[in-house]
C-alpha cells in the first residue's frame, strides 16, 4: 500500500456504482492495495482482496446471505469481515483473528468511494449534482478522482468543486 497519510486519509472514487452488482463481488486497486467491493443490501463494502487462509483473492468469492464468501475452502465472512464458518470444521468457531482487513466505503453521486485511512472530512459536496446524476464517463471519474480532489483541495480550496460540477465538466 502507498505510504502517504494525505492519500490514504481521503475518500476516493474507486468504481462506477451500477457496475458493481448484487451478489458479484469486483476486484479493484487504490494506492497500491488490492481490494474487494462487494454489496449486502444496500450496503456497499470494501476489504482487502485477501482471504485470511491462504491469500486466495475474495474477489473470485461468491455472496451468501450476506456474507462473502472464499472460493477456494469456503472460508465464509460476515459483513463485518469477522469470519463465522469454515466448512472443513463446521464445529470450530472461527477465533476473532479471522478477520478481513475492513476499509469504510460510500456509495455516492452514482460512484463507489471508499478510503484507506480515517478521513477527518467527509465527501466532497458537490451541491449541483442529485444522487444519480452522474453519468458514468472518463471526465466524471477523473473529475472525482482521488488525485484530481486532493491536489484540488489542496490548491484551491473546497468550494471550486461546486464551480466545476454547475457545467464546467460533463
Ligand atoms: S484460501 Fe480462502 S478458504 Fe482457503
Amino acid at each position: 500500500m502507498l505510504n502517504d497519510p494525505i492519500l490514504l486519509n481521503d475518500w476516493h472514487v474507486v468504481a462506477y456504482a451500477p457496475d458493481l452488482q448484487e451478489g458479484r463481488p469486483m476486484a479493484v486497486r487504490l494506492l497500491e492495495e488490492e481490494l474487494v467491493l462487494w454489496r449486502s443490501g444496500d450496503k456497499v463494502h470494501a476489504w482487502r482482496d485477501l482471504c485470511l487462509h491462504r491469500g486466495t483473492r475474495l474477489s473470485l468469492g461468491k455472496v451468501e446471505q450476506n456474507c462473502l464468501v472464499c472460493p477456494y475452502h469456503g472460508w465464509t465472512y460476515d459483513e463485518e469481515g469477522q469470519c463465522i464458518r469454515f466448512p472443513a470444521h463446521p464445529q470450530q468457531k472461527p477465533p476473532a483473528t479471522a478477520h478481513a482487513r475492513v476499509y469504510q466505503a460510500r456509495e455516492h453521486y452514482n460512484w463507489i468511494w471508499v478510503t484507506l485511512g480515517q478521513p477527518t472530512q467527509d465527501i466532497p459536496p458537490f451541491p449541483h449534482l442529485g444522487e444519480r446524476d452522474v453519468p458514468q464517463n472518463p471526465l466524471w471519474s477523473l473529475f472525482l478522482s482521488s488525485e484530481w480532489t486532493t491536489c484540488h483541495r489542496e490548491f484551491s480550496g473546497r468550494n471550486a468543486f461546486s464551480v466545476c460540477a454547475s457545467g464546467a465538466i460533463g
